[in-house]
């Protein structure tokens, strides 16, 4: 038997792109990525923070880390800004495709605003960037795309009514699927991680404001606790490296245990 380190979670010099990648579930999976030795590009639309997190995650694990303006809604943005970082960084070779927001609001409201409003984030975002960023990989023959998915995707959650939420995460599961297969013999990987309930600034307001739906939300979550962010970070560096390299079209639950329940 042959002993010494593995290379199967070596992400040296394979850059990865993290939209959402400013604060909460990104950039701990980008620091995850970057401490295998991926260089990261994070893209956002709060310039200030992640201004910083850059700098601080360049600090912190000694590989390159620069920040991207990027709203993903925006599908002219999107082509021009992923071809720039494209060329710059010699190929992206990693896609964290993860910015995503919640609001809650009753089917019955009528509220197209707000329905829109998630819709061309959580769905047409990812799309935009899948489809740019995926095309270049395929030029190439290779590459890794991980969407954001959630297990809203899988199951509806209550009490809270966030109906557009979870169609537009079921929606991100299928869209990796059918990515999946339209891609598998061309090199390019397409799965999808589904949190569960994380403590991020997405949920922050409602942990702090506690009461019935916490109470509820811990009780439907088997490990009786939300998860910490840094907790999705081992899921991300396994789909982007050669540890899943016979993994495509997957949905991997990280939920405390909520959807076996
Ligand atoms: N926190 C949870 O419990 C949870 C659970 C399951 C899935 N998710 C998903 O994880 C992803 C990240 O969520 P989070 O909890 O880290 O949220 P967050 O609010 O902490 O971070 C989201 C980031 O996306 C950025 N963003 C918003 N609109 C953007 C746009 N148009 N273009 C580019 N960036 C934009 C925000 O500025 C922010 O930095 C989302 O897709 C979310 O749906 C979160």
């Amino acid at each position: 038997m042959t002993t010494g380190t593995s290379s199967l979670f070596d992400l040296t010099g394979r850059t990865a792109l993290v939209t959402g990648g400013a604060k909460g579930l990104g950039l701990a999976m980008a620091k995850g990525l970057a401490q295998h030795g991926a260089p990261i590009v994070l893209a956002d639309i709060d310039d200030a923070t992640g201004e910083q997190a850059a700098k601080d995650l360049a600090a912190e694990t000694g590989v390159e880390v620069s920040y991207r303006h990027l709203d993903v809604t925006d599908q002219g943005m999107v082509e021009r800004v992923v071809a720039a970082i494209d060329e710059e960084v010699g190929g992206l070779e990693i896609l964290l495709n993860n910015a995503g927001r919640t609001i809650h609001h009753p089917l019955e409201d009528g509220d197209g605003e707000r329905w829109r409003a998630v819709m061309s984030l959580n769905l047409d975002g990812v799309y935009h960037v899948l489809s740019a960023v995926g095309r270049r990989m395929l030029e190439r023959g290779r590459g890794s795309i991980i969407n954001t998915g959630s297990m809203s995707g899988i199951i509806a959650n209550v009490p809270q009514t966030q109906a557009s939420y979870n169609a537009s995460k079921a929606a991100v599961h299928n869209l990796t699927r059918s990515a999946a297969l339209e891609w598998a013999s061309r090199g390019v990987r397409v799965n999808a991680i589904a949190p569960g309930y994380m403590r991020t600034e997405l949920t922050r307001g409602f942990y702090e404001a506690g009461g019935e739906q916490i109470d509820i939300w811990n009780m439907m979550t088997p490990m009786s606790r939300p998860g910490e962010p840094e907790e999705l970070a081992g899921a991300a560096v396994y789909l982007a490296s050669d540890a899943s390299s016979f993994v495509t079209g997957s949905i991997l639950s990280i939920d405390g245990g909520y959807t076996a329940a």
